[in-house]
């Protein structure tokens, strides 16, 4: 079937959902305009507005600007311009960003500017890249991921998590017209295929590197997920979604193949669940631990992989990620006026911090819905 046809298929609840997102976030547009929520507590949006270095920072101004691009209400700009501002304290102390800076600002300064036109924001997420671009390690060729924590050196270490970090080089290599930037992304899309991907399609979390020989995995560590060889789903999605950008950003087929082989093993995953991806796809059966925001960025890759490849592929994806959507809108989603938060059941990692609303839940799930609806705007 075309991917026209299954859209239309699907139509009623694309515009049904669509309506309802924009119900309740155009209230709490408003209602946490001052506020950086990451979760809630009581049904209200908690604030990380004073961690200006945090990772998640950018997605409740980019879940915005989302909303302001699909229905132009000033709102929703109002409210991403204000999470800029509080944002702009995290360039008091430079020292402190790390590899995330293309989750914090690509999706907010940088979707302001290419919503907007905004120079300020444009030079913001420039100095963003060029940030990015200093942790390559020349010797061990990869992108630095985390500063160092104080029991850890972390100084030969990626994450998956940062094939969503450099389509901000993409984006700088095409606006300044200099191809360093999309060379070295490139490099860390070739060693994330290489170190990150397993043959099978699971995924590392953590890769930890010889810093001076780029031949040499010293070893992986299981990170977020149940433990080292497991396959935290949300790696799982960064991958999926991150090699079908890096595919959009260049051409380069290796990325969508990676895509396309990453995806298989989540489909098939999330299917023998009912669409109700798991935390970690390689982990004991019991204590059952879901993830609603592995589903939700997975849906959005897919969506991705769906219009990206040829015709006669592009069902299997693109009806994945739709099973998936509507399993958790049915399961998982809170339309009610008294919980700021849309998508429950997200989990920060294996053991902690599981089964609770988180603020990229709402991001990548709105984000997947507005695909659906046939919006042109990639925030990545
Ligand atoms: N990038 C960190 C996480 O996905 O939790």
């Amino acid at each position: 079937m075309s991917y026209e046809k299954i859209i239309e298929q699907n139509r009623k609840w694309i515009d049904e959902t669509f309506a309802k997102l924009d119900k309740k976030l155009s209230v709490t547009a408003v209602k946490s305009r001052d506020k950086i929520p990451y979760t809630t507590k009581d049904g209200v949006h908690d604030d990380r507005s004073k961690d200006v270095h945090g990772w998640i920072n950018g997605f409740w101004g980019g879940l915005m600007w989302l909303m302001y691009e699909a229905t132009g209400n000033e709102d929703y700009k109002k409210t991403a311009l204000r999470s800029e501002e509080i944002e702009d304290k995290a360039f008091e102390d430079v020292e402190k960003l790390h590899h995330d800076v293309g989750f914090m600002w690509h999706i907010l300064a940088g979707a302001n500017y290419r919503l907007t036109g905004n120079a300020e924001a444009r030079n913001k997420n420039l100095f963003c890249a060029m940030s990015l671009m200093s942790r390559y390690n020349v010797e061990g060729d990869y992108i630095r991921s985390w500063n160092n924590w104080s029991k850890d050196d972390n100084t030969g270490w990626t994450i998956i998590d940062c094939m969503m970090n450099i389509p901000l080089l993409y984006w700088a290599s095409d606006e300044i017209g200099d191809t360093r930037f999309k060379k070295i992304a490139m490099r860390y899309a070739d060693m994330a295929m290489r170190d990150h991907v397993r043959p099978d399609g699971s995924v590392n979390h953590i890769v930890v590197h010889d810093t001076e020989n780029p031949d040499v995995v010293i070893e992986t560590l299981g990170g977020q997920g149940y433990g080292v060889g497991s396959c935290w789903s949300r790696g799982a999605a960064w991958a999926l979604y991150g090699f079908v950008l890096s595919y959009i950003h260049t051409k380069e087929e290796r990325y969508l193949d990676t895509a396309k082989k990453v995806a298989q093993y989540f489909i098939m995953n999330a299917e023998s669940t009912g669409w109700l991806p798991l935390l970690d796809f390689r982990a004991p059966e019991e204590p059952v631990y879901y993830d609603s925001t592995a589903g939700a960025i997975a849906a959005c890759g897919l969506i991705e992989i769906a219009k990206n490849c040829p015709e006669f592929e592009k069902n299997m994806y693109l009806s994945a990620a739709i099973k998936m959507l509507k399993a958790m809108e049915k399961e998982w989603c809170d339309w009610s006026d008294t919980n700021d938060s849309i998508l429950q059941m997200g989990s920060e990692r294996y053991g902690s911090g599981m089964h609770m609303p988180i603020i990229y839940g709402d991001y990548f799930f709105t984000e997947a819905v507005l695909k659906l609806r046939g919006s042109k705007f990639l925030p990545w």
